[in-house]
């Protein structure tokens, strides 16, 4: 029997070709390519054909794999009045999470196994293609719902970034609105085995259904350990900002205080959220990516003092405790690039899901191509032996 390892901190329990990380050295690769070529050279769904067939597309495949996500878009309409029905108020996690199991009741045949029981790997990608192309409209439709506007339906003549702004603001964003919100799919889409990846993967070893999995992997994303941290990232931005207001100071003179007192506290739990990282112990190369994306953004949107903001706390925090290995995050410069982007701020986590979508689906179907059930063993610290004492005597 294996050591407990308390998080499994250290325990291999797959084997995956779509993306390494050398936390140490701070290198993402996904099937081999360097995250940051990627980024300033691929798109999201040429990213997604690359995870989901290790290798690249010819320029055909990349066509012809355009051509049917974009057929997907729509949702069923029952579907969308389900989302109408649904509280204003309610946080779009939730509503996410909701919408994508409901979406199996949709499918003829959701459970995506052949004749035979066994997993029918044409149909899983057919299930993961739908659910991927269907949760930008999802989360578009709630919001708009949620505004009072009426839906905006999908435009089968814009890519995946795109469509998405379109149906939540009813226009067309610019290119470089595009472009900016493509790229944070491209860096979202996939990480090894993290929370919620290992999730989706636990859940279809019992040889369960896509959106089964893909339901629990986003209630694993929503944690503020996990995908939920950017919206944590930016709150603290506007609570420095308002507790600076409030006292009277210079809101970048009041960083340091800010942070420092978090740190002191960091034995009762306090965290600056958007750092530090199960694996990496340098700075998370996403983050390098954002860095110098997020300046440029925020630098175009006039969204500059969010930006110096961030930085000045990256100061701090690498002075205080870059020692530990604790460096930004994804999260960390994510949040103002979303800002500046215009999106809302609890928006951010569906985003994250919403390109992460590829990456659980690409390990669920990688999982079941060669499958073992997820059994692990708890080690019994509770006592042995103990008499059942009746109800009356207790
Ligand atoms: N702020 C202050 N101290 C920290 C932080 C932080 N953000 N992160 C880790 N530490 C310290 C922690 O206090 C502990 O110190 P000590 O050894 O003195 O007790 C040490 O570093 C190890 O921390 P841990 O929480 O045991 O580490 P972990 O590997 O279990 O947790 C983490 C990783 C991401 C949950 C944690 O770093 C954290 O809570 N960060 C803030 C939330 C966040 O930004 N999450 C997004 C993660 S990246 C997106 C994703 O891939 O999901």
């Amino acid at each position: 029997m294996a050591e407990f390892s308390k998080g499994l901190e250290g325990v291999v329990a797959a084997e995956t070709q779509m993306s390494f990380i050398d936390g140490a050295k701070g290198i993402l690769e996904y099937v081999g390519i360097p995250i940051d070529d990627l980024a300033r050279n691929s798109t999201f769904e040429e990213t997604v054909f690359l995870l989901w067939n290790c290798r690249l597309p010819k320029k055909a495949e990349l066509d012809a794999f355009n051509t049917d996500l974009r057929s997907r878009y729509r949702i069923p309409a029952e579907l969308t009045s389900m989302i109408q029905s649904m509280p204003k108020t309610a946080q779009p996690m939730h509503v996410r999470r909701t919408a994508v199991s409901a979406l199996s009741m949709y499918d003829p045949s959701p459970n995506g196994l052949d004749s035979a029981g066994k997993p029918d790997i044409p149909a899983m990608r057919s299930k993961a293609l739908n659910v991927l192309a269907q949760i930008p409209t999802i989360i578009a439709t709630f919001d708009r719902h949620r505004r009072g506007l009426p839906v905006v339906d999908p435009r089968a003549n814009l890519a995946f970034a795109p469509n998405f702004l379109y149906m939540l603001n009813g226009e067309a964003p610019t290119p470089a609105m595009a472009r900016a919100f493509d790229i944070c799919m491209i860096l979202h889409a996939d990480h090894g085995l993290n929370n919620s990846t290992f999730t989706g993967r636990v859940v279809i070893s019992t040889l369960s259904d896509m959106y089964s999995a893909l339901t629990a992997a986003i209630g694993s994303l929503r944690g503020p350990l996990h995908g939920g941290a950017n919206e944590e990232v930016m709150d603290m931005l506007h609570e420095i900002e308002a507790e600076a207001k409030k006292q009277g100071k210079d809101v970048m003179d009041y960083i340091e205080p800010y942070i420092m007192d978090k740190l002191a506290h960091r034995n009762e739990g306090a965290r600056i959220m958007g750092f530090g990282h199960r694996v990496y112990k340098t700075i998370d190369p996403r983050a390098t990516f954002l860095k110098t994306f997020s300046k440029q953004i925020a630098a175009d949107t006039g969204n500059m003092r969010l930006y110096e903001m961030s930085s000045k706390i990256e100061a701090i925090m690498a002075r205080e405790v870059g020692a530990k290995g604790i460096y930004p995050n994804v999260d960390f410069y994510s949040a103002t690039t979303y800002h500046s982007i215009g999106l809302k701020l609890d928006l951010f986590t569906p985003m994250f899901a919403m390109s992460r979508t590829s990456g659980w689906a690409g390990h669920c179907i990688e999982q079941v191509t060669d499958n073992r059930l997820y059994r692990p063993a708890a080690k019994y610290v509770g006592p042995h032996g103990a008499p059942y004492v009746p109800v009356a005597q207790r």
